[in-house]
């Protein structure tokens, strides 16, 4: 049984927990203001508020509810563009009204709610963050002008008294204050079903037919038909045990479920690589960070995913379980050709270690897509470089979207120890580099095309880490 609470009610759900949330709250629960647009997270028409009961308060972010199981939200609080509105519009409908944001009124449901998600975020009240709050919804035919003059009121109201509570500004029902109350009860009832009763998401079992969830926004996109009828899935992200980052002496430990945004939202990380947030703006979509996990971008395998280019770079190391025994195993060693892992079937990605940069470590990212948001890389590249005195110590080139596995270019890396940053060793980086690669030709580009593309994204490390290098110079390369 899946126990949460949709909107002002508690739910029990007696659904397959593989069920995708956007059909029970339309078909079974006959909410119908959540729209089905893309089913795949591409459009924001589907987006709901997911609330959990954390550090003592509620924590909303939005979510695609195309791509949540069911299993994902037992012991959460849903809300739908329904439950923001009980006795009539509220001051973000409002303002999308009196601008002219909507003309279907297809895709306003959804940015209602990421409105609302953004209200709640406890992010600084700019434009610009309210912007970014939307950046998973896209609107057909009213046009951006209006929606983001809406926006911009939103900014107005809640900067008039920002110390005065979201509710008190009729942003959110009144019933929203009861939802500790209700929420604490929910989280005492026993169940065994997903948590188990000393709260760990996962049994030790060494059955090669285990299937791990963790957001869902790859495995639903690709077999959403199969995980509906699936039994047996194990949700990573329902419990608390598998998320998490934590500083533990001059590493970083981060558990497989963590997501995104946890990342985003982590003061270890936010310290680590003060670019994280510029970084992470180009992955995804706000409410698809919100819940897709680093362990999930590794076990995809995609050529192209920025998390695993990011902490190639770091040379993380992952720690595999079957919830008896695990083993430590290099992220670079996970890759053995395409889309095939040094994984047994029964093994889940319980935790990510990597060692923080120091003092005299620069560390730099970069992804060119054909659209800035919303999309995946054409190239991606990471490079961590550590100092000894001004030359370079040790180096790590990683690379995605140029061969059949997300990989660290390995001689190029060599190259750079021990070498003093100049035009010189930039060129010689380059050409080396593309002795290591092996782009194929696709709806991403053209194989001279990535070749070029990552030629250029690696002077752009340079001339990030190294300002004091030539920019001319580097250039004519
Ligand atoms: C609209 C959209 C935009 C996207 N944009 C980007 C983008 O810009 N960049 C990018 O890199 N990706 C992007 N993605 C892909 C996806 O969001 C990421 O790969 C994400 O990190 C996957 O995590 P998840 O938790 O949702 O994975 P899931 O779908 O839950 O799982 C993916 C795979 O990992 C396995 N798995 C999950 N957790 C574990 C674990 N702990 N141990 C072992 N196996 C596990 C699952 O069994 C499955 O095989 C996008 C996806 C969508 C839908
Ligand atoms: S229906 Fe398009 S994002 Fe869910
Ligand atoms: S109002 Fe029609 S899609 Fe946005």
């Amino acid at each position: 049984m899946i126990r949460f609470i949709l909107n002002n009610k508690p739910v029990v759900a007696e659904g397959p927990p593989g069920l995708l949330l956007l059909d029970l709250i339309r078909y079974k629960e006959h909410l119908t203001g959540t729209k089905v647009g893309c089913r795949e997270g591409d459009c924001g028409a589907c987006t709901v508020l997911i609330g959990e009961w954390k550090e003592g308060r509620m924590r909303y972010l939005t979510a695609t509810s195309c791509l949540t199981a069911l299993g994902n939200i037992h012991h959460r609080h849903v809300v739908t563009v329904e439950g923001l509105n009980l006795q009539g519009l509220n001051p973000l409908q409002q303002a999308i009204c009196e601008e002219g944001g909507t003309q279907c009124g297809f895709c306003t449901p959804g940015f209602i709610v990421s409105m609302a998600g953004f209200c709640l975020s406890g992010q600084a009240p700019t434009q610009a963050n309210a912007r970014a709050a939307v950046d998973g919804n896209i609107c057909r035919c009213t046009g951006y002008k209006s929606i983001e003059r809406a926006l911009d009121k939103v900014v107005e109201l809640l900067n008039e008294a920002p110390a005065v509570d979201v509710m008190d500004k009729g942003i959110l029902p009144a019933y929203f204050k009861d939802i500790p109350r209700q929420m604490k009860a929910l989280l005492l009832e026993p169940n065994g079903v997903l948590h188990g009763e000393n709260g760990r998401a996962i049994r030790g079992t060494r059955d090669v037919s285990r299937k791990f969830l963790g957001g869902g926004t790859d495995l639903y996109v690709q077999q959403h038909e199969v995980m509906e009828e699936e039994s047996g899935i194990e949700f990573l992200s329902a419990g608390k045990e598998w998320k998490g980052v934590i500083r533990q002496g001059d590493h970083c430990i981060i558990g497989g479920a963590a997501t995104v945004t946890d990342l985003m939202e982590s003061p270890v990380i936010r310290k680590a690589f003060p670019h994280f947030g510029d970084y992470a703006r180009l992955i995804s979509s706000t409410p698809i960070r919100n819940i897709a996990t680093v362990a999930g971008n590794f076990v995809n395998a995609s050529p192209i995913g920025d998390l695993t280019i990011f902490f190639l770079a770091l040379d993380a190391q992952l720690t595999l379980s079957d919830g008896d025994t695990s083993r430590e195993l290099p992220l670079r060693k996970f890759y053995k050709g395409y889309k095939q892992l040094d994984k047994r079937p029964e093994e889940f990605i319980e935790r990510i270690i990597f060692r923080l940069p120091g003092v005299d470590d620069v560390f730099h990212f970069e992804k060119v897509s054909k659209r800035t948001c919303l999309d995946i890389a054409s190239v991606n590249t990471a490079m961590m470089v550590r100092m000894s005195g001004s030359a370079i110590g040790e180096a790590r080139i990683s690379a995605g979207g140029v061969g059949p596995v997300p990989a660290i270019l390995e001689a190029a890396s060599r190259l750079i120890t021990g070498r003093t940053p100049d035009s010189g060793l930039v060129r010689e980086v380059i050409a080396q580099a593309q002795e290591e690669i092996s782009p194929i030709g696709d709806a991403r580009g053209t194989e001279a095309y990535k070749r070029l593309l990552l030629g250029q994204l690696i002077k752009a490390h340079f001339l990030t880490l190294f300002p004091q290098l030539p920019v001319a110079d580097i250039m004519e390369i």
